[in-house]
């Protein structure tokens, strides 16, 4: 045999398998990988349905974590137990794929699950799932409607697949620790900076709220906003480096801290250039108009607000307001003017929404403001 497959079919197989590995490389979302896989399964091994079925968090249970074709909605309210009682159990248990061309006749056929959505299953195959030699799940097809059963091209199949599947798995697992390595660094930097004695936490939160809502209202993308809600923690990171704590320079510092770290590379630029004015007389470049990046523009604003109004007081208010209007178009970007008196409205009638923008971000900022709402009543 040479390197070309033998038939179509194998063509097909070995297109699907390229189509795959190509995604896995290109994207790091998981949810729709496994969708993937699973579509694959289902095509190449004419099936009627296919699913990923993985070990619970106890390690005591299997659920289905994704699946396709015949009673997909249903069985994915299942659960059932981690034990050599089913097939799939037995697969993960044994690290062994299972071809059972006669379920019936096989003890090991869990028949609990088939009952719970109302299916028969006739012919089955199962692969485990494993990354890095430990199991994770369980890949199967059920019921071949070609054939009536499998052969062991189908296992084979499914084997590679199965081996994609731990990719797609362990992937999301990586995202998600780094996701949560990020926030933790936020969270600690917040909490250095407010040791300084140089910035007060809430002036931070202050900013980041506020510059949420302006981007609520501009109805930035859910990316964008952590972004912005990110640069408005750590705007002032740079005031740890400099003499004076209103030296414009901590604008640049603070940008070139972070810009060290990859995870923080694309909040680098919002920070380094959050004192640069509309009309080119600020710092540390002197850019003008659409040439200062969009998000800084807007926390240049917020800063100058919610620190302005610290220094005047709630009795100040119109007084500020009014200060900054009349620097709209010359220091601050004119065509933030509406989201500017959006967010002073929302903020005073005690009505934040952007908060919302995601649940991590809710939280830190819920939290934050827990602690103050703490600290003031010391
Ligand atoms: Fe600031
Ligand atoms: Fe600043």
């Amino acid at each position: 045999r040479g390197l070309l497959p033998a038939d179509a079919d194998e063509f097909q197989a070995l297109r699907a398998m390229v189509e795959i590995g190509a995604e896995l490389s290109a994207t790091l979302d998981s949810e729709r990988l496994i969708y993937r896989i699973l579509q694959i399964c289902l095509d190449l091994t004419h099936s009627e349905a296919c699913s990923l079925i993985l070990i619970g968090e106890q390690g005591n249970d299997l659920y289905f974590k994704g699946a396709i074709g015949a009673r997909a909605e249903e069985v994915r309210q299942v659960r059932f137990p981690f034990d050599e009682h089913s097939v799939a159990g037995y697969s993960i248990k044994h690290r062994k794929s299972m071809r059972i061309n006669d379920v019936d006749a096989d003890p090991r056929h869990n028949k609990d699950v088939d009952k719970a959505v109302d299916f028969r299953t006739r012919s089955l195959l199962a692969v485990p799932v494993l990354w890095q030699g430990e199991p994770l799940g369980v890949l199967e097809a059920v019921n071949n409607l070609k054939n009536r059963s499998y052969t062991e091209t189908d296992q084979k199949y499914l084997e590679l697949l199965a081996s994609q599947a731990a990719v797609a798995l362990s992937n999301s697992v990586l995202v998600g620790r780094l996701q949560n390595f990020f926030h933790e660094a936020v969270d600690l930097l917040v909490d250095i900076l407010e040791s300084t004695d140089l910035i007060s936490r809430s002036h931070l939160v202050e900013v980041a709220r506020f510059v949420a809502e302006m981007g609520r209202y501009l109805g930035l993308s859910e990316p964008e906003m952590e972004r912005l809600v990110y640069a408005g923690l750590l705007h002032d990171l740079g005031k740890t480096r400099v003499k004076n704590p209103d030296d414009p320079a901590h604008a640049l510092i603070g940008g070139e801290i972070l810009s060290r770290f990859r995870i923080f590379s694309d909040i680098a630029p919002i920070v380094r250039h959050h004192h640069e004015r509309y009309d080119g007389t600020g710092f540390p470049e002197g850019l003008r108009g659409e040439q200062i990046p969009r998000l800084a523009r807007m926390l240049a604003l917020s800063e100058a607000w919610v620190e302005e109004l610290a220094q005047e007081g709630p009795e100040g208010r119109s007084k500020v307001m009014d200060s900054i209007r009349s620097r709209i178009g010359t220091w601050f970007d004119p065509s933030l003017r509406q989201a500017f008196e959006y967010a002073t409205e929302v903020l005073h009638r005690g009505l934040p929404q952007a908060t919302e923008a995601s649940a991590h971000l809710s939280a830190l900022l819920t939290s934050r403001q827990q602690e103050l709402s703490g600290d003031a009543l010391d």
